[in-house]
């Protein structure tokens, strides 16, 4: 087992990644105060995983919420059904929460602790690639409105991360490599020598080699943590956990929700990203080539569909940008494993970079 810090003062909690640790009690009681806890997951993931965390708090009073399955759940319905369950369980303010599942079950769960009697304790479960090397780590928690994704949250930090890499034995192929999309992301974000790795390395990932998997997903967490510990609340740094999702948001959104998963958007986005880039002079064609070959290895998509205009992506683009005051942020290479953030670039450029779509 692997242990990570993420260093944020008072709210400081570990990772912990490795096999078997959905059967090792000694890491998730320490985080557990009160006498109570709610274990929340979904018809999906319940059936798989829900024994054993029953196995880890035996003694301990718990009540289960299970969800549906699926984003359209991650509303403010569903969170109402979980305080529900939890007023009427008697949870109070030393309840525990534990979240167990991907980035849904997470990201509504996480919000529930942070707003159930004020805020409660939370505990990460990410049963996910996308959750463990993303969602679980952070604080960011919430639930979508008619009006927007992810538009109503708040920052939580969980007590601590439990990433058992054996739960992903049962994830489909195409959820993995949707998550090992936010892997190579972290690669170009700031370490060309990761990449070098994961070239190396993919066909292990992809036949979910434990060992293969703890270290990719500990290198991610490590690079997501940093980031996370240098600013918290996303004033500057933390925006570069956004390579690929300007494009990749226009994808998802272009497409109709569900169409292509979130990691397979953020896949073509950074293939986008990086052509702008190359526009700029920043990385070479073959730069470019490697990086679709590495996500090729990954059986992600290296291109946007051409279903999307280039009149219809910049007009899903100014979603992003209304949210940034009026000025389009994106985050660009300045080279392999060297991702900036800036509104600086060129806008015919870009109209290029779209129209090849
Ligand atoms: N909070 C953050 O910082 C952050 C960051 C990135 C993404 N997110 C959010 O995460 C969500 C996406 O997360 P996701 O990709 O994990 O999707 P998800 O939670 O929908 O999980 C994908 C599918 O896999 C199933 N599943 C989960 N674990 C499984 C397992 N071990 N075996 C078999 N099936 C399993 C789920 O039930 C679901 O059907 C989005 O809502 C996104 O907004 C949040
Ligand atoms: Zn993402």
């Amino acid at each position: 087992m692997k242990t990570l810090h993420v260093d944020l003062g008072e709210r400081s909690y570990p990772i912990h990644i490795g096999q078997g640790l959905l059967q090792q009690a000694d890491l998730i009681l320490p985080h557990i105060h009160g006498k109570t806890t709610v274990t929340v997951s979904n018809e999906t993931v319940a059936p798989l995983y829900i024994d054993s965390v029953h196995g880890l708090i035996e003694g301990i009073e718990n009540t289960d919420v299970i969800l549906p399955d699926g984003e359209q759940y991650k509303t403010a319905e569903t969170l109402g059904k979980i305080y529900t369950q939890m007023l009427q369980a008697h949870c109070d303010r030393k309840t525990t929460l534990l979240a167990l599942g991907g980035g849904v079950v997470g990201d509504v769960a996480g919000f529930a602790s942070a707003s159930y009697q004020r805020g409660i304790h939370f505990i990460q479960i990410p049963t996910t690639l996308l959750a463990m090397v993303d969602s679980s780590v952070g604080g960011k928690t919430g639930i979508n409105h008619p009006l927007g994704k992810n538009m109503i949250g708040a920052f939580h930090q969980p007590q601590c991360v439990i990433i058992d890499t054996d739960t992903l034995n049962t994830l489909d192929d195409r959820q993995l490599s949707a998550g090992i999309a936010e892997v190579i992301k972290y690669g170009y974000i700031n370490d060309a020598d990761f990449l070098q790795w994961l070239g190396q390395n993919m066909d292990k990932l992809l036949n979910r080699e434990p060992e293969a998997l703890a270290y990719a997903i500990y290198r991610s967490c490590q690079h997501k943590s940093d980031i996370v510990a240098a600013d918290e609340k996303e004033a500057g740094q933390r925006a570069l956990l956004n390579l690929g999702h300007t494009f990749g948001h226009a994808i998802e959104t272009g497409m109709g929700y569900g169409k292509w998963l979130h990691g397979e958007a953020i896949s073509a986005g950074m293939v986008m990203a990086a052509e702008l880039s190359r526009e700029h002079g920043w990385l070479s064609d073959s730069d470019v080539a490697g990086m679709r070959s590495l996500l090729n290895k990954a059986n992600l998509p290296v291109a946007p569909p051409a279903e999307i205009s280039a009149e219809r992506f910049s007009e899903l683009m100014s979603i992003d940008k209304k949210v940034q005051d009026g000025v389009l942020h994106l985050v660009l290479m300045k080279g392999v494993g060297e991702s900036i953030v800036t509104s600086d670039f060129d806008h015919g450029a870009l109209q290029k970079v779209l129209a090849r779509g």
